[in-house]
């Protein structure tokens, strides 16, 4: 059985993925500082798994620190989820951004670079796209001015792992670009932890209908879309998580290769659709007000999915309506604890 350090693993994205990675007989190992996230998670995968996975509480910018988790576990790959992610916050404090999802993934590709570490999966953003002049985006479309420090952490990641493969004929990655991901696992155990006032869509939804807060404000309805709200391609989280595996699984028939796939269900739906949706589903009512547009959002931006679907075999297999119901079982669990 492969073992996977997971960089992030207690993060939202990162804690779906050990769940699915050991559904698949691989041994995640999971590395993360806590800084954005806590105790809740680890509990939820105890009961998941029924067993607690190994945790290393490490920071992944700490070289040394790190070296004693390779020497350790010794392991086959690495999926490098460990990063901030939030565009205004990267807009007011670039340094910690560039320090953090930087200098990780460098601490990350050197060591795999001492210890004989030949496969790697890292969580790249269709952020890397701005606003695409096709849609829906396919792999191709050459990268744009980033809008945010963090959309450039991105950028820049995804250009040091090109060059590092270029490098090292022996390196094998992937550059996976998630769209919007949203629910948690169907079984309310694990999801997106919300600390202060949420920034994306879906947690300020469900905290809305939940009554942490007062009203949703919809950024913007003069855009040129159908209802005038911008438009994203939400994906299913436990979908996302899925397609790691996916991913670990081709990088091991291939040699010396650095592919960027897009996850998404490639699709778009509009913020309107995605409240009336959640609205729907759930059967809870959601205030809501139209303000201004958010600067650095961009109108539209939906995947072209045919590159990972023929590639790796990979497809979204959860609708929105499924996400939106996880997503607020998820949230009246927290509201519950
Ligand atoms: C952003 C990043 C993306 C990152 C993701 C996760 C960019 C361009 N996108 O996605 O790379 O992976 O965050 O952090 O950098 N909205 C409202 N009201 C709200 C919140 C959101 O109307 O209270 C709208 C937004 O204006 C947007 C849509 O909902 O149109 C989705 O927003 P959000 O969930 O924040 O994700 P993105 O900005 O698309």
């Amino acid at each position: 059985m492969k073992k996977v350090l997971v960089t992030g693993g207690a993060g939202y994205i990162g804690c779906h993925t050990v769940v699915e990675l050991l559904n698949h007989d691989f041994i995640p190992i999971i590395i993360d500082n806590f800084s954005n996230t806590d105790e809740r998670i680890l509990q939820g995968l105890e009961e998941i798994l029924g067993f607690m996975p190994i945790v290393y509480r490490t920071d992944c910018t700490d070289y040394k620190a790190m070296h004693e988790v390779f020497s350790l576990e010794k392991p086959d790959a690495v999926i490098h989820f460990a990063a901030f992610k939030a565009v205004g916050e990267s807009t007011a404090h670039p340094l910690k951004y560039y320090h953090n999802n930087i200098d990780s993934l460098l601490v990350v590709l050197r060591l795999m670079d001492e210890f004989n570490v030949n496969e790697l999966v890292f969580s790249s953003s269709c952020t890397v796209y701005g606003q695409p002049a096709m849609l829906p985006v396919n792999e191709n479309c050459p990268p744009q001015q980033a809008t945010s420090p963090y959309g450039y952490s991105k950028q820049v990641s995804e250009q040091i792992i090109i060059d590092t493969c270029a490098a090292r004929p022996q390196l094998k990655c992937t550059l996976l670009r998630y769209f919007n991901p949203i629910g948690a696992h169907p079984s309310a155990l694990i999801g997106e932890l919300p600390y202060g006032i949420p920034n994306n869509l879906v947690p300020y939804i469900t905290q809305t209908a939940a009554g942490i807060r007062e009203k949703l404000t919809i950024h913007g309805n003069d855009y040129s879309t159908n209802d005038g709200t911008c438009i994203r391609d939400y994906i299913h989280v436990c979908d996302l998580a899925a397609a790691h595996v996916k991913a670990l699984e081709w990088l091991s028939g291939q040699s010396n290769v650095c592919e960027a796939f897009n996850l998404g269900q490639g699709k778009g739906n509009s913020v309107k659709e995605v409240v009336d949706t959640f609205v729907r589903v759930n059967n809870v009512a959601v205030n809501i007000e139209i303000g201004p547009r958010r600067s650095g959002d961009v109108e539209q931006v939906y995947a072209d999915v045919s590159k990972v679907k023929n590639a790796l075999h990979w497809q979204t297999e959860r609708s929105l309506d499924e996400a939106l119901k996880d997503a607020w079982k998820w949230q009246r669990h927290l509201t519950q604890a």
